[in-house]
């Protein structure tokens, strides 16, 4: 009896000193284990007179049962203290600055550009791609622009070599579309153009989006519905559009587009210099001859055809008064067309 009592309080001494699931594991070993204590009381039992027994047996189980709990309850304090150290371990200091990278956005031109293509898309025209850098031959004669026609001076060229330029106008999709389909061709062709033009409101890059359909039976009406629809689109439901006669050599007759103003609705402000119109885009019907050079019939098929300038309308929809901002690609001013 006297052994067991003092079993009890070097042990609670000794569970009480652990401090980590490996010491836990040795104290229980030299208690529970093949010759731990209380193994070793068992085994001796056998020896115990018959009549004392029973009340030795009894002691040697609520001894084994007190230490069987205390070690539990160690087990459970260690475990709860784990956690906490990995709480505090782990902890993130939600004062600390964060590493933020900058996501960027995409350019305002571009933002244009895609919401007219999706316009565009969405009412059956396919977006198609035409080199940038071009002969002679797509940018200026196939358009009915000979060489010599007093037309080129409209567009300053930027020559590559002899008969190969950069692009001047988006028109040269129109030919390379025609010559390879046949119509009905519905297709808009957005893309860099280059001209050798330098100032507030015209850079020697800039962007175009043509527009042609080929079909049979279409006419200058379908081109105003087409418009007065794009026009809707892109700067509001209440915006009227008008028709100027104009001259291109590739359409015939041309017209010039003016969209009535967005900011003042035709009363006359800044952004449309009093005139309650902003000019947008030249159209007109496809040329004859054009048809003719890729080889479709003027008197089976006609057409009409549109280009835009993307920067432009980007200028007036964002309130830009000078191109070079656009291309400065100063990341204060573009974030404020996020
Ligand atoms: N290509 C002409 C320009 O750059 C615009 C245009 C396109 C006009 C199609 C009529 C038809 O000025």
């Amino acid at each position: 009896m006297e052994n067991l009592k003092e079993i009890l309080t070097e042990y609670t001494e000794k569970i009480d000193a652990v401090i980590s699931e490996r010491e836990l594991a040795e104290v229980k070993a030299t208690l529970f284990g093949k010759s731990g204590a209380i193994t070793e009381l068992m085994k001796n039992l056998k020896n115990v007179p018959p009549e004392q027994k029973p009340q030795v047996g009894k002691q040697i189980n609520d001894l084994r049962v007190a230490l069987n709990t205390l070690c539990d309850g160690k087990e459970k304090d260690l475990h709860r203290l784990a956690i906490e150290r990995s709480i505090n371990e782990e902890a993130i200091d939600l004062s600390i600055d964060g590493n933020f990278k900058r996501i960027g956005t995409l350019h305002p031109v571009n933002q244009i550009k895609n919401k007219l293509v999706d316009y565009f898309v969405g009412n059956g025209y396919i977006a198609y791609d035409s080199p940038e850098i071009e002969t002679d031959y797509y940018n200026f004669q196939a358009l009915n622009i000979p060489l010599d026609h007093p037309a080129r001076d409209m567009q300053d060229t930027f020559f590559v070599s002899d008969g190969i330029l950069l692009r001047s106008q988006t028109s040269s999709g129109q030919i390379r579309l025609m010559e390879k389909h046949k119509p009905p061709l519905k297709m808009i062709c957005p893309g860099r153009v280059f001209r050798a033009d330098d100032d507030s409101t015209h850079s020697p890059v800039f962007h175009q989006m043509e527009g042609l359909v080929i079909d049979k039976n279409v006419t200058l009406c379908d081109l105003k519905g087409t418009l007065e629809g794009f026009a809707k689109f892109i700067f509001g439901t209440q915006t009227e559009i008008r028709f100027r006669p104009s001259y291109f050599p590739f359409t015939e007759p041309s017209v010039e587009v003016d969209v009535s103003c967005f900011n003042c609705h035709g009363k006359g402000c800044r952004v449309c210099k009093n005139t309650g119109w902003i000019e947008i885009l030249g159209a007109g019907m496809v040329n004859r001859r054009v048809l003719e050079n890729c080889g479709i019939d003027p008197d089976e098929y006609r057409g009409f055809a549109f280009g835009m300038g993307l920067d432009r309308i980007t200028m007036i929809l964002c309130a830009i008064n000078d191109i070079k901002l656009l291309w400065e690609n100063d990341v204060r001013f573009l974030k404020q067309f996020d």
